[in-house]
């Protein structure tokens, strides 16, 4: 049985007092004043849930961790690297580590700055799929899983404007590999950051959802067991849909007050079990009523 934990938006940051002028400009400004009125409240226990999450980790014993993006709160470099030191020991907890970016991590239109996030963080995605490092990446977790990791994150000028996108290229490339994958393996994660369908099985908006999610979906439906990984959303939940559509799963945010949480699988050739998992006050214990299980 293979053992996956799926968390997300941890969130993590330094006071933006402590940042260097320079770095707060644009979209960075309003995103600091944002998080000193709001934010960083919500988030300020975020070192703290995620030790919660190593703890539970050291008796549950996931094969794998995957988190699904918004490590940081605005992308700069001392909080990147913040976030480096403190998933370290989660990174090192299990076999395997992947993520992908959030658009808290790659957070302002700068293709150097997206850059240097890319060369730092590299080893956090899954293995690339071609020599030029094009998305999807993706690697095997065990005999019975597959993981494939998308980017959703394109860095907007707008404040107002923090939607993703899925690049067509990078679909057209899925679609080509997808039914040897899943000929080969019964449940395909398909992770990224953003959420192609809101809690309701709705399209979130256009401000702040994914453009092309309604393709992703599209395209996974034309195989048996794959299912949707992300975060994005502060809220955990999961989408069953109707049979003939893909679980979604969102893992919510790991350290939003008051909805903390993250989700664990237990993977099998035939059935998939998902165990929603919520803050007790201390630490981290099943929610039953967020237990359920997928079979092929
Ligand atoms: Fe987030
Ligand atoms: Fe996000």
């Amino acid at each position: 049985m293979l053992r996956v934990i799926h968390f997300s938006d941890p969130h993590v940051t330094v006071s933006p007092r402590s940042l260097p002028l320079r770095m707060l400009r644009g979209k960075r400004l309003v995103g600091a004043l944002n998080q000193m009125v709001g934010r960083g409240r919500k988030h300020r226990a975020a070192e703290m849930k995620l030790e919660a999450l190593c703890a539970f980790q050291r008796t549950w014993r996931a094969d794998t961790l995957v988190c699904s993006g918004d490590w940081t709160v605005l992308g700069t470099a001392p909080e990147l690297e913040h976030a480096a030191q403190v998933l370290q020991p989660l990174r090192a907890s299990a076999e395997h580590f992947y993520s992908v970016f959030g658009n808290h991590d790659d957070y302002i239109v700068d293709a150097r700055e997206s850059a240097r996030v890319m060369a730092r963080f590299g080893a956090w995605l899954p293995p690339a799929w071609s020599a030029d490092h094009a998305w999807p990446r993706g690697c095997a977790l065990g005999p019975h899983a597959y993981l494939i990791a998308l980017n959703s994150v394109l860095p907007r000028r707008s404040p107002l404007d923090s939607s993703g996108y899925l690049d067509t290229e990078a679909l057209g490339r899925l679609a080509e590999r997808l039914p040897a994958l899943a000929e080969t393996y019964p449940w395909l994660l398909v992770m990224t950051h953003y959420a192609p369908l809101r809690s309701d099985g709705q399209p979130d908006s256009p401000r702040h959802g994914l453009h092309q999610g309604a393709a992703l979906d599209e395209l996974l439906q034309t195989v048996p067991g794959a299912l949707v990984l992300h975060g994005h959303l502060h809220r955990r939940f999961a989408w069953l849909g109707s049979p003939q559509t893909v679980p979604h799963f969102c893992a919510g945010s790991l350290s939003h007050a008051g909805r903390e949480g993250f989700w664990s699988y237990e993977i099998a050739a035939d059935r998939l079990r998902a165990q929603g998992m919520r803050w007790s006050g201390d630490k981290f214990i099943n929610d039953p009523q967020q237990s359920l299980e997928l079979r092929r």
